[in-house]
């Protein structure tokens, strides 16, 4: 059996008649930036998230970067801010920081994901936070009530945890001052290219957001602001449109299937996350965590089943961030040196679940 670990052509081949149809109607409209199906994807996403405002932007980065900016436009935070974020992160969250002039504050993770205990040593000298949802689990509320009695602005990496759903029904987006999405093709959400958003009920900061990912500008001659230019295509906003109609379902199935992995996996070579993650979780990854990583990924290689790993060198050790090489978080070094993601999309069949659980539980 061969089992991809996202057959991407297989999950977008669903909506092939009305990506046609989306097509067509952009080509028909002769408005090829902005237009009427950007407004109504960022309507749509707006009611989907429970946010008033929702501003695209060209990726996920990007949306990011245009939060911090458009924050210290508005004087939230300052020139060469500090702004605390998780070790255990894809390097996005970092870059959006450094590209904002400000500057990174990595702390560990427990188990996975930012908690209180891990923001209490550096909280007095940060001015802000960036929460990541890795892997499609939501930070816990904790985490807001504690940013918020410290008075520090909270700020979410939501790039891969569109829909999840939090204990009192609150969607992944509606939970930090704003939230950045990313829609690349891999995410639960996903575009066929590049694409992201801000999700936010600060309409002061939509407001400056939109300026600044439309060059600063006012109007089309008058640029208040130094700005940039990142704007989802409309071609990417009506394929979105289409695939925000079962995004439910679609998250319904990867927690389905994420859940049997918990029920029938028995090797005590591969250790799964503790059971707590499947709450509050779009699953947009299923980790399990193995000694010999190398060794592990080859045997089912062989076997057929495509494995991948999120992610294998932290940030705060790449060349790009020398300044940070000599950090060490214990618990995020684990997590790049055992962390192995397995197959986990909603075309994933009960047969190659078998096969897939039955080939680890044999190793
Ligand atoms: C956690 C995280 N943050 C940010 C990004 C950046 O998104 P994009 O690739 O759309 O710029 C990604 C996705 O690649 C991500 O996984």
């Amino acid at each position: 059996m061969k089992i991809p670990y996202l057959p991407l052509r297989e999950l977008n081949e669903r909506f092939t008649v009305q990506d046609e149809q989306a097509f067509k109607r952009v080509h028909a409209s002769g408005r090829f930036i902005g237009g009427d199906e950007v407004q109504l994807f960022e309507k749509e996403f707006a009611g989907y998230c429970g946010v008033s405002n929702v501003v695209s932007t060209g990726n996920g980065l990007d949306a990011l970067t245009i939060i911090l900016l458009a924050e210290k436009q508005l004087g939230n935070l300052p020139e060469n801010a500090k702004i605390l974020l998780p070790a255990h992160t894809y390097i996005a969250t970092f870059l959006s920081i450094a590209h904002a002039g400000m500057q990174p504050v990595p702390v560990d993770v427990t188990e996975l994901l930012l908690s209180v205990e891990n923001l209490k040593s550096q909280i007095d000298r940060v001015d802000g936070i960036i929460a990541v949802d890795l892997y499609g689990k939501l930070v816990g509320d904790e985490v807001y009530a504690f940013a918020k009695a410290q008075q520090k602005p909270i700020y979410c990496d939501s790039a891969q945890s569109h829909g999840a759903i939090n204990a009192s029904g609150h969607r992944s987006g509606c939970l930090a001052k704003a939230s950045a999405f990313s829609f690349y093709p891999t995410k639960n959400l996903g575009a066929l290219g590049d694409g992201g958003a801000i999700t936010t009920n600060d309409s002061e900061l939509a407001r400056v957001a939109r300026q600044i990912a439309n060059y600063g500008r006012e109007n089309r001659f008058k640029n208040p602001l130094k700005g940039v230019n990142s704007r989802l295509d409309p071609i990417q906003a009506a394929f979105l449109r289409n695939r925000l109609l079962i995004l439910d379902a679609d998250n319904a199935h990867r927690v389905a299937i994420a859940q049997r992995y918990f029920n029938e996996m028995t090797n005590d070579h591969v250790r799964l996350a503790s059971a707590d993650f499947l709450a509050h979780n779009a699953v947009h990854v299923f980790p399990v965590f193995v000694l010999d990583r190398a060794h592990f990924q080859d045997y089912l290689a062989q076997k057929g089943i495509e494995t991948n790993v999120h992610y294998p060198l932290p940030p705060h050790l790449q060349e790009a961030f020398q300044e940070l090489n000599d950090l060490s978080f214990p618990q995020t070094e684990y997590l790049h040196k055992t962390e192995v993601s397995l197959p986990c999309h909603p075309l994933l069949s009960d047969a190659e679940m078998s096969y897939i659980i039955n080939a680890i539980n044999s190793y």
